[in-house]
């Protein structure tokens, strides 16, 4: 199979037949009509040494005792994992789910008594690649490794466990491809991997006398005290992975092989560089070792694009329909600028929604919703500068067992203008079959914890009108996200009276509007806002239901968003929307 590995994550070695399916002549049979469903569509995971080994898929007398439990995983659609709403959803090219033929055979099998059926019809069994799987056999020109072997316990949770490695490179490269690689994957259930910089010449050495103070002094955690290395290049605040691993997503190539662009993501080089390794491991039954690392394909020189993978839309937060101040104190919420209020005990419906705004036009490859326990549903919505809306992954059961990534069959080109959307809703009543503790206050912190929250809607994207190529400037010097000029659209402020004409929110007399560096808004800036004067400024409104506008009809509001050019009318795709204190009165409305 030659769509290889990033795209699928996984490499298939050595042809399947595909004999045609039972049809009018008889029972379907093991050998001939489910081998080859079950080898293409689960053996990567169900089979020995990977993540579902407890069931292994490749021959009859393993797979026969669960024969009743396959017709119930695939009819409820469990089985293979793929959570994503086809209707609310974009096209994937990694799309898992069995095609409806295949599950009325498997059903049909499963319905007559399971038979093995021909040993001469059973196709060969499918081999893995292992190793580094590079299409072309290169062997990465960096690795690196945890610097231990992880022990893992036969039974019971293991907490997130972090390992920060220096990166051996005293200037910055640019990375062709990468490959997430445990030693054991049987035992990793999913890792994160960032790079990040240490502040003030600490190390990890002072990792650990950190915590201990931050536990003395009571705290929930120590303070951050390691920034991302690569950020997002609307908010410094927020971090680019640089890889994930979930079970079967093991390498990634960008750029002309893969995408038909000229992209790669960054790894910095200096003193002050580490890897950091989040790594989830889920006990096998008996006790097992890992060391995971991380592979790095180098290339020669920039490419055209920086591969960005971000949480997308994080910028501004709202909790519950209530838009979250950037500078409230409290512990910034990972791959956040913000601190987001825990979820209360048992709340059943808890909601965090989260915007980003591009003020240049970019290209979307991949979507990967990320969040804890409690998590219930990732709806990402782009919401385009003509003002129209449109629904690109919605995952209405997520399930956190599955993280993972969605890689769009064509990559989403946005205008300039156009803003992300994403709302996640959290479950932390008993309902949640998933919910450890549904008496306790669940926090957004920091370095979590699987029973801590995360809203994480990571984008892989990058930024259409850059051309990184023949930049020669040095990158560790200066961060080339902060350095680089572009014609991009303004972020703008803008006072004055929210209204509705007639189906359309509108801001009317609007005073003059404020460029802005950030999308979000701080406590700080609506202070100031108060002071300003109306004026006879009017502006279209886009993308506002999130903020729950009706609550604020009729009143002086504080807006924020991108200031989308048009000769008819003045348009503002929204990222902040703020009631300040004081009605527009009667007249104004
Ligand atoms: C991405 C990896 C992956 C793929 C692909 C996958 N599974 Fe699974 N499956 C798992 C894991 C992991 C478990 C272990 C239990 C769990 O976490 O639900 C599991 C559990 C199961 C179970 C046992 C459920 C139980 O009662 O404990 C069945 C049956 C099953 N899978 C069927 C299938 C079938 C049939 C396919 C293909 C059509 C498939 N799976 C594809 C990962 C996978």
């Amino acid at each position: 199979m030659e769509r290889n590995s990033n795209l699928i994550g996984w490499v298939m070695v050595g042809a399947l037949a595909f004999p045609a399916a039972a049809g009018a002549t008889g029972i379907p049979t093991f050998t001939r009509d489910i081998a080859p469903i079950l080898f293409k569509n689960c053996a990567r995971c169900h089979r020995p040494g990977d993540i579902a080994s407890l069931a292994p898929f490749l021959s009859f007398d393993t797979v026969r005792p669960w024969a009743k439990a396959m017709k119930d995983k695939v009819l409820l659609r469990e089985m293979p994992p793929w959570p994503a709403d086809l209707a609310q959803s974009l096209k994937f090219r990694n799309d898992a789910r069995l095609k409806q033929a295949d599950i009325d055979t498997l059903v049909a099998w499963v319905d007559n008594g399971a038979p093995k059926g021909n040993d001469s019809d059973l196709p060969p069994v499918p081999r893995f690649a292992e190793g580094w799987l590079h299409p072309r056999g290169l062997k990465p020109d960096l690795v690196i490794s945890m610097p231990d072997d992880f022990h893992a316990p036969a039974k019971g949770e293991i907490p997130y466990l972090r390992y920060l490695v220096k990166v051996p490179l005293s200037e910055d490269v640019w990375v062709a491809a990468s490959q997430a690689r445990p030693s054991n994957p049987a035992l990793v259930h999913h890792m994160a991997i960032t790079e990040v910089m240490f502040d003030n010449g600490m190390t990890p050495a002072d990792l650990g006398p950190m915590e201990l103070l931050a536990k003395q002094l009571g705290l929930p955690s120590a303070p951050v005290r390691t920034r991302p290395a690569v950020t997002a290049p609307s908010n410094a605040a927020i971090f680019d992975m640089l890889g994930v691993y979930t079970p079967g997503t093991t390498f990634e190539m960008y750029g002309p092989e893969t995408y038909g662009d000229d992209s790669a993501k960054l790894l910095r080089g200096g003193q002050n560089f580490y890897i950091n390794f989040n790594i989830h491991y889920q006990a096998t039954g008996k006790p097992e070792q890992d060391r995971s690392a991380i592979g790095f394909w180098f290339r020669k020189g920039p490419p055209t694009h920086q591969m960005f993978r971000v949480p997308g839309a994080a910028d501004t937060i709202l909790a519950n329909g209530k838009e979250l101040l950037a500078d409230t104190p409290g512990i910034k919420a990972e791959g956040t600028g913000v601190a987001i209020p825990p979820i209360p005990p048992q709340a059943e419906n808890y909601e965090v929604t989260g915007i980003t705004a591009y003020t240049e036009p970019v290209t979307i490859y991949q979507f990967q919703p990320h969040a804890h326990l409690r998590a219930r549903a990732f709806k990402y919505t782009v919401v385009y500068p003509d003002g129209r809306e449109q629904p690109v992954l919605s995952v209405p059961k997520y399930d956190f067992r599955w993280q993972l990534a969605y890689d769009l069959e064509t990559p989403l080109k946005l205008p300039a203008g156009s803003k992300m959307v994403v709302t996640a809703h959290y479950d932390n009543s008993p309902n949640n079959k998933y919910n450890p503790a549904p008496e306790k206050e669940v926090y957004f912190r920091a370095q979590n914890q699987s029973w801590d929250e995360m809203f994480t809607p990571f984008i892989q994207y990058t930024i259409d009108n850059e051309n990184l190529v023949g930049d020669h400037r040095n990158l560790s010097k200066s961060p080339p996200t902060e350095q680089r000029t572009r014609n991009a659209l303004q972020i703008s402020e803008v006072v004055g009276c929210l209204s509705q004409n007639p189906a359309l929110w509108m801001l009317t007399h609007a005073g003059a509007p404020l460029a802005s560096t950030t999308q979000f808004t701080t406590a700080v800036e609506l202070k100031a806002a108060e002071g300003k004067a109306l004026g006879d400024g009017g502006y279209r409104l886009l993308g506002v239901d999130v903020f729950r506008p009706s609550s604020y009809l009729g009143q002086k509001v504080a807006v924020k968003g991108v200031l989308i050019p048009d000769a008819k009318e003045n348009r503002l795709n929204v990222t902040s929307l703020q009631p300040l204190s004081g009605t527009c009165g009667n007249d104004l409305r």
